[in-house]
């Protein structure tokens, strides 16, 4: 069995989670589990925000996340958040964390169950998102089983009409070859181009190549 000491961006982690200090101290327990970003990608989010001043967020696959970066914008007295969830319990979970913390007019989670072949969240409810984003995380739908992949490979054609001039994607779990094998075709079908950020396992990507 391989510990969590064993992990080779342990360091990467530990740092971070030292980092989000601020954002978890004082706050209500968060549901952490493997499903959710590793710590050190959530940073490279939230330095997103604090850098660029981004206050048009939308994250596909909701959880810790969702609370942390609502704390944060709350801390920042900016912006705002939406996260799709496909799992209407785990979208009912997610609002009751941010009820709890009366954050619920910082961020929501809108319910869109996966419909299609292949599957992508149903548009009905995603009608409903922001039509100017300035900040989009993809870390869903879920992709670790084997045959599921590629299911996030939809989002930046998705997005795209909603992400303003000088917007940045960031994709998560650039360990696993299905999402290089994403970032591989959104590069190749876009003017979209990403830096891959190893230690934090996430790739972050704008309209003609991040900047800084
Ligand atoms: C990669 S996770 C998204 C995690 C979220 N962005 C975070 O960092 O907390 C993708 C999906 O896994 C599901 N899930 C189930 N249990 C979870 C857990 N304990 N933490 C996070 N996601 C979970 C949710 O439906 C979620 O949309």
């Amino acid at each position: 069995m391989t510990g969590f000491a064993d992990d080779p961006h342990h360091a990467e982690d530990l740092h971070a989670w030292h980092v989000l200090r601020p954002l978890l101290d004082g706050g209500g327990y968060l549901p952490w589990s493997t499903g959710a970003m590793r710590p050190a990608g959530l940073v490279v989010v939230a330095n997103e925000v604090v850098h660029r001043g981004r206050t048009r967020l939308v994250e596909c696959g909701s959880g810790a996340s969702t609370v942390v970066l609502a704390r944060l914008l709350r801390q920042r007295g900016a912006g705002s958040l939406v996260a799709v969830e496909h799992d209407g319990d785990w979208a009912a979970l997610v609002t009751d964390l941010l009820r709890r913390e009366s954050l619920e007019a910082i961020a929501q989670v809108v319910h869109a169950p996966l419909e299609g072949d292949p599957p992508w969240y149903a548009p009905a409810p995603l009608a409903a998102l922001p039509a100017e984003i300035d900040l989009l995380v993809v870390d869903g739908p879920p992709a670790f089983h084997a045959g599921e992949e590629h299911r996030r490979a939809p989002a930046l054609e998705f997005f795209a009409p909603r992400l303003v001039d000088g917007a940045t994607v960031v994709l998560d779990d650039l360990a696993r070859p299905g999402e290089r094998e994403i970032l591989a075709r959104w590069e190749a079908g876009t003017d979209w181009r990403f830096r891959i950020d190893e230690a934090a396992g996430v790739a972050v990507g704008a309209r003609g190549g991040p900047t800084g």
